[in-house]
This record gives structure tokens, sequence and C-alpha cells, in this order.
């Protein structure tokens, strides 16, 4: 029942007020001057507003008028052969400043051509006071291969809603991937909508820097091309994959990136490899300390560990926070294979308990004076649940379930974007890097050293020659 009816014509007997507009009588000549006047602002509002077609269609119009055919022809042609020629010469100038921004103009139309289904068949427009209030389409900023929209979310939503509901805003845009993350103001969110995998295709092995930078070591390749640096100060970094995922390239990618380090003294790494030597036994030669047999020495290896840990955290207590490795004290880094050999698997339970014991407070304890590990596990249901959060950096490659996913990388990760479980068997080595505190995983696809880079690379970098056996220097075979 209206509650206010404003008269046009007949009175509605049970409205509780009839209201009645005034009529005003007009010569004929003063409406048709007012709907010129109209049309008129109405046909300025758009060409103004888009005055990217508007422009070029009135400045080709006039050359022809002034100058016939040739008038529009000649400054296209020269237009044309310098926009190739800009393109050809300097091609990151002329994405930034011309092919991205037109792509982007284009794409925004067709965004905002099926913006409204897509929101409300994705639920996130919002009914409130009988109007229906949809989510705003701010900006479209276009890259190689990715679309990257703002959007002013709906008072009361969250980036959280968005993420949720990502796959299905992947699909109705025609988008592989999509994911959503806060903007840079509270209203905002963002959605990367992945048009083409810049990952498809494997990556070699990535230089070795001379001098490891320990803040940023050069192991991956992103989804924008740009080389990830994985920081290794003041944190640990568990990687968990199914079996083929790629564990092995993401260990000797953290290991090449490190060989300037091992080959100047100011790293050590000690490797431990419970399968029997089969990843790790190609490169022994840059191994300061390695075990692949016998469970009591990699038990003894954790403890030494934690001994140098406990000395250093000893003599840096009250002088400095971080350690910083000289070749007198270098940075060592434990390289596990199969944690879980050591932590799950392992029948003698008194190895076991020293192992859980031993590791718990490495890894707490080793992060800020020059003791890491990087640990790799195949299977996150075992055991992974007690050490996980004493990984602060966790790289989860393809998994087998979807339930694995946030068990290893942490709650709500796979909303937002790490889809472990959907990796393809076809891309080993590709997955995300989650770091505690940052919300948003990193997709990224590792370098893979095939055996003959890992020989060349041990004898480039590695120590003369292999120590002899196990009472060498606590190596053991
Ligand atoms: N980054 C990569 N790029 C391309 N191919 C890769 C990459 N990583 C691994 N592969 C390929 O996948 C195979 C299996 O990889 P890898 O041995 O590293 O897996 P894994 O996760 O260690 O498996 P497992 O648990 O069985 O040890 C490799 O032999 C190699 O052919
Ligand atoms: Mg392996």
């Amino acid at each position: 029942m209206p509650l206010v009816n404003v008269i046009r014509g007949e009175r509605i007997p049970d409205a509780p007020f009839n209201l009645r507009t005034p009529v005003l009588r007009l010569p004929l000549w003063v409406m048709l001057l007012g709907w010129t006047f109209r049309a008129l602002a109405r046909v300025t509002v758009f060409i103004v507003k888009h005055w990217y077609v508007t422009g070029p269609v009135a400045v080709v119009g006039w050359l022809y008028f002034k100058w016939g055919w040739a008038g529009p022809v000649v400054p296209v042609v020269v237009l044309g052969v310098a926009v190739g020629a800009w393109a050809y010469w300097h091609q990151p100038s002329f994405l930034r400043f011309a092919g991205w921004p037109v792509l982007a103009r284009w794409r925004r139309v067709a965004y905002r051509r099926r913006w409204l289904p897509a929101m409300t068949t994705a639920g996130l427009d919002v009914r409130f006071d009988r109007q229906t209030v949809v989510p705003v389409l701010r900006r479209v900023r276009c890259r190689a291969g990715v679309d990257v929209l703002t959007v002013r979310m709906v008072t009361g939503q969250i980036p959280d809603d968005y993420a949720q509901v990502a796959e299905r805003l992947a699909h109705t845009f025609g988008a592989l991937v999509c994911r959503a993350a806060a903007g840079t103001r509270p209203d905002l969110v963002v959605l990367t909508m992945m048009r083409t995998d810049a990952l498809v295709k494997p990556i070699g092995p990535l230089p070795v820097p001379g001098t490891p930078d320990f803040a940023g070591l050069p192991v991956a390749l992103q989804e924008d091309g740009n080389v990830y640096h994985l920081r290794l100060y003041g944190t640990q970094v568990l990687v968990v994959g199914a079996t083929g995922a790629g564990k092995g390239s993401v260990i000797w990618s953290i290991v090449r990136s490190l060989a300037g380090g091992v080959a100047t003294g100011l790293v050590q790494i000690w490797a431990i490899d419970p399968k029997g030597g089969m990843e790790l036994g190609g490169g022994t030669r840059l191994f300061t300390r390695f075990a692949c047999t016998d469970f009591a020495s990699m038990v003894e290896m954790l403890e030494e560990a934690l001994s140098v840990a406990q000395a250093r955290t000893a003599r840096l207590r009250g002088k400095s926070r971080q350690h910083i490795p000289t070749p007198d004290e270098p940075l060592i880094l434990i390289v596990i294979d199969e944690l879980a050999a050591l932590t799950a698997y392992l029948t003698d339970r008194q190895h076991k308990e020293r192992v859980k014991a031993t590791l718990g407070l490495l890894l707490t304890q080793g992060r800020a004076v020059g003791v890491h590990v990087v640990a790799a596990l195949q299977d996150p249901r075992k055991e992974v649940l007690p050490f996980r959060n004493l990984f602060p950096t966790r790289i989860g490659l393809r998994m087998a379930e979807e339930g694995e996913v946030d068990m290893v990388l942490g709650d709500g990760m796979r909303d937002r974007g790490a889809l472990c479980d959907r990796i393809s068997e076809l891309t080993p080595g590709v997955g995300f890097v989650v770091l505690d505190g940052v919300k948003q995983p990193v997709r990224l696809r590792f370098g893979f050293n095939s055996d003959s880079d890992i020989s060349q690379l041990e004898a480039e970098y590695g120590r003369p020659q292999t120590p002899s056996g196990p009472t060498s220097g606590g190596w053991a075979a």
C-alpha cells in the first residue's frame, strides 16, 4: 500500500496522503527549446565522457574535411610507424604508458558488461532497505597475463568475502584464477585475474650470487616474471608437497643461491637425506656435513647444531639481536629432505624423542643466531601440526587434498588463492610461499637444477674433495 500518492490523474482512495503536483502551462516553443537543450547537454556529456573515441574521430573527420583522404591517412600511417618503432625499441615504456593503459580501458568495458550478473550470482550484492547495493568496479589495470581490478566493497563486506567466491568470479570473467586481497584503503578489495600462466614453462637454474644476500636469495620466478627473493634471516623454511611435486627443486634452488657463500666459507650446509641420499647425494661436496643412512648421526647433527645455536645465543645475549655470519662463525643451514623420516617414521623411539626435543628448540632458538633449517615434508598429516608454527616461512607445492593446504600454510590460505591441490602434475616446482604475518600467498615456480647443473655447481663452489668417512669432520654417509 503506497504511503504517499502523488496524483497524476486519479486519486488512490486508501493512500493516507494525496498530493497534487502543480500543473504549469508553457508555450510550445519553450518546451521545444528545453528539449533541445537537454539533448545537447546529453550529447556533450557523451562526447566528453568518451573523449578517447570521440577525440580521434573528430580529428580524423576534420583532416578529411580539410585535405581529403590524404588528410587522415598520412598522420595515421606516421603515428602507426612511430608507435611501432616505440614498441620495438623500448617495449617496457611502450607497455607501461601505451599498451597496458589501452588494453585496460578495453578490458574495463568487458568487465562492466558482466559486472552486475557476476556480482549477483556470486552473492556479493547486498539487499538493504528494499534496495540492492552492488560493489563498484573502480579501476582496471593490466599487466602481462594479469588484470588487476580495484573494487569498492559494499559496507559490511571484507576481502575474505571475495576470496571465498574467487573461483566463481574467475569462471564468470574467463580467467584461469582469481585472487582477492585487501586494497590500499579499508573499503577497497583488489581482485587479480590471471589470464595466462607465465609459470607453465619450466625455469632453468637461476644465476648464483657471488655473495649471498641472506635477506633475499634468488630462488624462483613469480607470476609477473620477476625473480622471487627468499628471506633466510630470522626464519625457518618448511616445504610441503606430494611425491614428485618438486621439493627437490626448492632445496636445490636454495642451496644454489647460497653456493657463493659456501665457497667463501660464509655458509655451511649440513644435509640430512633420510631417503638414502637419493636427493642430496649428487652434490655432497657442497655440504660440510652429510648424513643419509645412519639415523644416529642425523640426530647427533641436529644436537650439535642446537649446541652451536645455544653457544651463539649465550655470546650474543644483550649485544645483538641478529647474528651476522662471518667465515669464523658462518651461517649454518640444515637441510632435511624428509622431515617425517625423523619425526614420524623413525622406529627407534629414543632417537625419535631426541629429534623432537632438539628440533623444537633448534627451530625457535636458531633463527636469530644464524642456524637455519629448510625441511621438506611429503605428507602434511604426519607430524606437521606440532612443528608448523615453528616455521615462519612455509612453501606449499602440489598437494593431494584440499584440506592439506590450510593445514600446512595456515587457516584461510586456500581461500586467499593458495590452490596447492589444483597445481597440475605437469608443472612440478610450482607452489605458493606464505610468510608469517603476511596474508597473501605468492605463487611461484622454482628453478630446476638437473643432475648436470648440480655436478657443475659442486665442481665450481664445492670443497676440493669429499670427506672419506663418518669420522672425518662429523661427515657421515
Ligand atoms: N622446478 C621444476 N621445474 C621443472 N621440473 C621439475 C621441477 N622440480 C621438479 N621437476 C621434475 O619433477 C621430478 C620430481 O621432482 P622432485 O624429485 O623434486 O620431487 P619431490 O617433491 O622431491 O618428490 P619425492 O617426494 O618423490 O622426493 C623431477 O625429476 C623433475 O623432472
Ligand atoms: Mg624428493
